[in-house]
């Protein structure tokens, strides 16, 4: 069984159909990258694996729980499938350390000082341990969205969706957060990242998903996709973004 199944969704928003038969099995431990032109469906796909969005055929599962039953607690499903979007979200009037540990005190009733370890060992993890304190207004962009990535880390998800991550960030800041993505795919979570970073595709998705409108129109091995696109759209697309 794969960790997350998806068996031909399609997701309109009114009488315009983003999703169509969408179709990916995804192993423990991979990293997809998923890729496509503006409004191919990219954060839409993420926005229904999580479960923020209703799908109107097909089916959804992760780790075996199906996403779109009614039945399914939709806010358990929320802390095994983590999601970090292109803009940070953290809440400004919160320390950092309030920030990771908000949701686990909450949500899975953390005690406080076991939560405060849980904060330290994933600012740990993307290199922030002395920010503990700090507050967002007082970190740069790559910081705020290295701290994003840990509070999602801090609940201990099974897979994790992150969506153009470092889409709102200088360029000289995008490295060190592919490089908390990086040593996070190396620890084996199973991740799913929507991308414009073809390098960190080809260096670390062990697959590459291309959606062009609300289909996926080509996929497979990350290197041998991107070296040798298929489809006159992938080779139109790559052209586009590596040029
Ligand atoms: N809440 C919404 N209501 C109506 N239409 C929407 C909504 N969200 C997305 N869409 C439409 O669905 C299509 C897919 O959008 P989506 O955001 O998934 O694209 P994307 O591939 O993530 O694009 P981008 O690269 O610009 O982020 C687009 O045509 C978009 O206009
Ligand atoms: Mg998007």
């Amino acid at each position: 069984m794969s960790l997350v199944e998806i068996h031909g969704i399609s997701k309109s928003y009114g009488t315009v159909q983003v999703l169509k038969d969408v179709s990916l099995d995804i192993a423990k431990g991979e990293v997809v990258a998923v890729i496509g032109r503006s409004g191919s469906g990219k954060s839409t796909m993420l926005r229904c694996i999580n479960g923020l969005e209703p799908i109107q055929a097909g089916s959804i599962s992760v780790d075996g729980v199906k996403v779109n039953d009614p039945r399914t607690n939709l806010r358990k499903l929320r802390q095994e499938v983590g999601i970090v979007f292109q803009s940070f979200n953290l809440f400004p009037h919160l320390s950092v350390s309030d920030n990771i540990t908000l949701a686990p005190r909450v949500v899975k009733k953390q005690a406080p000082d076991a939560a405060r370890e849980v904060a330290r060992e994933v600012l740990r993890r993307v290199g922030l341990e002395e920010k503990l304190d700090a507050f967002p207004s007082q970190l740069s962009g790559g910081q705020q969205q290295r701290v994003a990535i840990a509070r999602s880390l801090a609940m201990r998800p099974k897979v994790m969706l992150f969506d153009e991550v470092t889409s709102a960030l200088d360029p000289e800041l995008t490295g060190e957060v592919l490089k908390v993505l990086e040593s996070v795919a190396k620890e084996g979570m199973t991740m799913i990242l929507v991308t414009h970073e073809m390098g960190f595709a080809r260096r670390f998705g062990s697959r590459v998903v291309f959606m062009h409108e609300g289909r996926i129109h080509e996929e497979g091995q990350a290197a041998a996709v991107l070296a040798e696109p298929k489809t006159p759209e992938l080779q139109t697309f790559l052209s586009a973004v590596l040029h």
